[in-house]
């Protein structure tokens, strides 16, 4: 009798299983079997990355983005980003861990002319450096810098765009793939980096733990400056509130070379700062000492790809094989929620609660 039970519930756990699996091999991030890119040309930006103090080579600037792909032949490629998220498939995936994301102490400020860069201090001890994991990325991605993309007033700024609207400003955090060893391998493989988005509002508020990132913008004002940080970075408080609803697609850096090796995370929850807060930004000059403003790159076309999302009510599936208290309520509710993705998976969001 009970040999039968325990037959019949690893027959079902199977079932199951590989039809999770199957809705997991589904999803189009996954679906990517990691190919070597071939390099057309050295990216100065990559390199920047790195802060390796060198200067771009072939120059680009905000005024003309259609004009990059002169230089940068892949910028007029069709895997480009930003994009505007107007719909999106529902997708099972997993939510987010956050490994170190607490207090980052004197991190590195860099105007480079097309952004202020935030990265990690060089004395950073490898136990420390923030990562993240699941979110249906398939390795551990380790933070390497993050940076953010404004406008000239808080009409506009972001790089994404939610069902055409457009936000004040977007903070990226840029990480890499860990199974490639390093940030530059890693921007070889078109799995190698994971960039979060976070959609920046204006509001009435001072938003406080994001001080730390203000406060010493003045000493980096001219392109090229460079100065550290005397206060702690919140690394939790750069993210939003809610960030177990996020969209996922495949595309490319928003900037030259426009290398198409990021795995985007755009989370539908924003964050808040004061009007005062995001006019020091404005105040940065860039290249050829103009004032650094409008950073961001337009919205590029789809061309065919599909954006899923993260559901707030996502299958979070717990099953603990070695010890399945009530087979039949486990089994229940996890099949009733793998079905709901099956049947939603072909269905697009149309009131995403923004
Ligand atoms: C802001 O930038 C836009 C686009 O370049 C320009 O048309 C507009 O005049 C600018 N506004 C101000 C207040 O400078
Ligand atoms: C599985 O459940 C048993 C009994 O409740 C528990 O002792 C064990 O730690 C659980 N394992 C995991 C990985 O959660
Ligand atoms: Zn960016």
């Amino acid at each position: 009798m009970t040999e039968k039970l325990l037959l019949l519930k690893y027959i079902l756990a199977f079932l199951v299983c590989s039809s999770f699996l199957q809705i997991v091999n589904n999803s189009p991030i996954r679906n990517v079997t990691p190919t070597k890119m071939v390099r057309t040309h050295e990216n100065p930006w990559i390199e920047h990355w790195e802060i390796k103090k060198q200067r771009a080579i072939s120059s680009w600037s905000y005024t003309d983005p259609e004009a990059w792909q002169h230089s940068f032949p892949t910028c007029g490629s069709n895997l480009q980003s930003p994009i505007n998220i107007e719909t999106a498939s529902l997708s099972a995936y997993p939510k987010f861990y956050f490994g170190n994301y607490g207090n980052i102490d004197r991190m590195t400020v860099t105007n480079n002319g097309h952004t202020v860069l935030f990265s990690l201090p060089s004395s950073i001890p490898a136990e420390s450096i923030p990562f993240i994991t699941g979110g249906g990325l398939s390795n551990r991605y380790n933070f390497v810098q993050f940076h953010f993309h404004w406008g000239n007033d808080s009409s506009h700024g972001s790089e994404h765009r939610i069902k055409s609207k457009k936000y004040s400003a977007e903070l990226h955090l840029v990480h890499y793939n860990t199974k490639y060893g390093s940030f530059s391998e890693a921007t070889k493989y078109d799995d190698g980096l994971a960039v979060l988005g976070v959609l920046i509002k204006v509001g009435k508020k001072i938003n406080s733990p994001f001080r730390a990132v203000v406060d010493q913008l003045n000493e980096v004002d001219e392109d090229g400056d460079e100065t550290t940080l005397v206060n702690l970075i919140s690394f939790k408080d750069l993210l939003p509130s809610r960030t177990t609803t996020f969209f996922r697609y495949s595309g490319s850096f928003t900037t030259p070379g426009c290398e198409e090796i990021i795995i985007w995370t755009v989370f539908d929850d924003s964050i808040t700062i004061s009007e005062s807060q995001l006019s020091k930004f404005r105040l940065l000059k860039g290249r050829d000492s103009l004032t650094l403003v409008n950073n961001y790159r337009p919205v590029q076309s789809l061309s065919g790809r599909t954006v899923t999302y993260r559901s707030h009510s996502g299958c979070h599936i717990t099953i603990n094989w070695s010890h399945i208290s009530s087979p039949i309520v486990d089994i229940y509710q996890y099949s009733t929620c793998v079905f709901s993705f099956y049947a939603n998976s072909f269905l697009t969001i149309l009131g995403v609660n923004l």
